[in-house]
């Protein structure tokens, strides 16, 4: 038997350096695909009884050995390993081998450009799914732990400097905003890249009357893409703008994670994390280190350095080319380690502790002269000299962050959050 699905007859018999080049990480990448194309190749195969291409005997001996491989490769009782040298032709051999000769009919009218090509978007519909779930229940969990200690103050930084008094409400509460904004952003990705590159074949369509239509409509895609050349330019550039959303979700949890790292330092003390998020040391018998923080900061760094790496494998002329195999490893890569960092983030908010007393006692005197300039430009001072002379208010030291955040009226601000207006907001994504 031949060893690829495109061997031919007098071909002579594969160089195994050159082959495993060839290949790639594909079949171990292709472990996360796996299921999809399978699911893509069920449509197909029905979409050809449609036309009449098989019959419906035919039909339905490949569709339940399609399931019947679906079945035992998520019970972990087929896996995908080499020889094969990826998905495509796995599934091809294994309904060869158990159906006879039926299992080559499969492949008419497609190419592995659009069968790949299938797989990663279905791959990337269900990742952004699941990124998009994730940001709502980090937001959601965000926006509890911002209510139920809505009116702590904590010093509010700029530079990193104590700038004004602040309140964990006000700190949380914007980074709820954040994920629910980011999860707006993921669902109109999903909208965006919901085609189907289906029935364009290598790129320029087959001369069969395939329902395109049809196909889409089983595998609950939106639209058609329509044009089979585009199908083929568009390989990459659909999943950058998934990894972009991505992106917009590992950067804030940068933020939050460098937010928590320095919280959780001696020198702040805001901030307490479970035991199970600290780590010790081998040498310093006295280290509560926070590696956990320190890995969910650095998920974006991987996404970040795939973007690039995707980026730079998509300077290619018209059609398909082999090079646009090597935009498949960033994408896995990022989505497989940056969703469980999400995942984790929302447990660790929901569970960390903050100390009241310490972020309450941050606030210094000095932090209140905004106010008092403020105050006095009311009184009919001009603002820059009121600004000039609020240093040397002898109200200073009898003021207290609790009234500072009182007089915070305006939406957004201490006294008038909008918490409710950014779960209104969460909610439409449900
Ligand atoms: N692993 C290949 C890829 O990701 C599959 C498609 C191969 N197509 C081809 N014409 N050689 O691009």
């Amino acid at each position: 038997m031949a060893s690829h699905i495109w061997s031919k007859e007098n071909q002579t018999g594969a160089d195994e350096t050159v082959q495993k080049f060839l290949a790639g990480k594909d079949i171990l990448l292709d472990r996360h695909l796996f299921l999809f194309d399978v699911e893509a190749t069920i449509a197909h195969v029905n979409g050809l009884s449609r036309i009449e291409v098989l019959s419906d005997e035919e039909c339905q001996t490949l569709v339940s050995g399609l399931k019947e491989l679906a079945a035992l490769y998520q019970a972990g009782d087929y896996e995908l390993n080499p020889p094969h040298e990826d998905s495509h032709s796995a599934i091809e051999f294994w309904l060869t081998e158990k159906l006879g000769p039926i299992g080559g009919k499969v492949h008419t009218g497609r190419s592995r450009n659009d069968q790949v090509q299938v797989a990663l978007r279905l791959y990337m519909r269900d990742r952004l799914n699941s990124l998009q779930d994730l940001c709502v229940s980090l937001a959601e969990t965000l926006l509890n732990r911002a209510t139920e200690m809505h009116d702590w103050a904590m010093p509010g930084y700029t530079h990193l400097q104590r700038a004004v008094p602040s309140s964990v409400g006000l700190w949380l509460g914007g980074m709820a905003e954040a994920f629910t904004d980011i999860a707006h952003m993921v669902s109109m990705t999903k909208q965006w890249i919901n085609s189907s590159p289906l029935g364009s074949a290598a790129g320029y369509g087959v001369n069969l009357p395939l329902d395109r239509d049809g196909v889409a409509k089983e595998l609950g895609f939106d639209r058609v893409q329509i044009n089979p050349q585009y199908v083929q330019n568009s390989r990459g550039r659909y999943e950058l703008q998934a990894l972009n959303a991505l992106a917009q979700a590992t950067l804030e949890l940068r933020r939050l994670a460098w937010d928590l790292s320095l919280f959780s330092s001696s020198e702040f003390s805001f901030v307490t994390m479970p035991e199970k998020f600290v780590t010790g040391s081998s040498i310093m018998p006295n280290k509560r280190n926070p590696d956990v923080v320190e890995l969910l900061r650095a998920s974006h760094s991987v996404v970040e350095g795939a973007l690039s790496e995707l980026q730079a494998s998509l300077s290619l002329p018209s059609g398909y080319h082999r090079d646009l195999q090597m935009t498949k490893e960033p994408l896995l890569r990022s989505f497989e380690q940056s969703l469980p960092a999400l995942e984790i983030m929302t447990d660790l908010v929901a569970n960390m502790s903050l100390k009241k007393e310490t972020m309450h006692d941050a606030i210094d005197s000095d932090m209140y002269t905004t106010d008092v300039a403020i105050e006095a430009a009311l009184k009919g001072q001009t603002f820059r000299e009121a600004y000039k002379v609020a240093m040397s208010s002898d109200s200073l030291d009898s003021r207290t962050p609790e009234a500072s955040l009182k007089a915070r009226v305006s939406l957004g601000g201490c006294n008038n959050l909008g918490l409710d207006l950014i779960a209104q907001r969460l909610k439409k994504l449900k």
